[in-house]
């Protein structure tokens, strides 16, 4: 798959289970905690391929450099809301003002990269260097889904 479809892909499926997630009331306390569990694990995922290969490939390019490491700076904020919910009880008042302010984050973070980042890949790099990068991204993803499948079992 084409690197930026299968970033889109993620992008979207977020954005959908932040969905989820607001819609939960009080009464639901226990799916809101799963769900933001799965979200955590997505994320962490999605942030891995990016890290690991995607940025690393668009960071060689000088006119993207700044942005990259713009995005880097963007991921340290979001990983940090992410923690900060992490220690909140999913019934507590506080859970959903915390979960709405990284939304905000997680979703100026996704428009800069599908803007400004996406079209400078996309000048970047070739049709076919864009499937090989997907290709990568797609491997390191499964890989990075078993290890935190792993992960969990272990705590369990
Ligand atoms: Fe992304
Ligand atoms: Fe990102």
């Amino acid at each position: 798959m084409n690197a930026l479809s299968l970033l889109k892909q993620d992008h979207d499926k977020a954005k959908e289970v932040i969905e989820q997630i607001e819609s939960t009331g009080e009464g639901a306390v226990k799916r809101r905690g799963e769900l933001f569990q799965g979200l955590v694990d997505d994320l962490t995922v999605h942030e891995r391929i990016e890290e690991e290969i995607f940025y690393p490939a668009l960071q060689k390019h000088p006119n993207a450099k700044d942005l990259v490491l713009e995005a880097y700076v963007e991921h340290g904020v979001v990983d940090t809301l992410l923690d900060e919910i992490s220690t909140i009880d999913a019934g507590d008042e506080k859970w959903m003002p915390t979960f709405k302010v990284f939304k905000e984050n997680l979703e100026h973070h996704i428009e800069e990269e599908e803007g400004e980042l996406f079209k400078k890949t996309k000048s970047a790099f070739s049709t076919v260097q864009l499937e090989d990068l997907g290709a990568q991204m797609a491997a390191l993803k499964e890989q990075a889904q078993q290890e935190l499948m792993e992960e969990a079992r272990k705590e369990s």
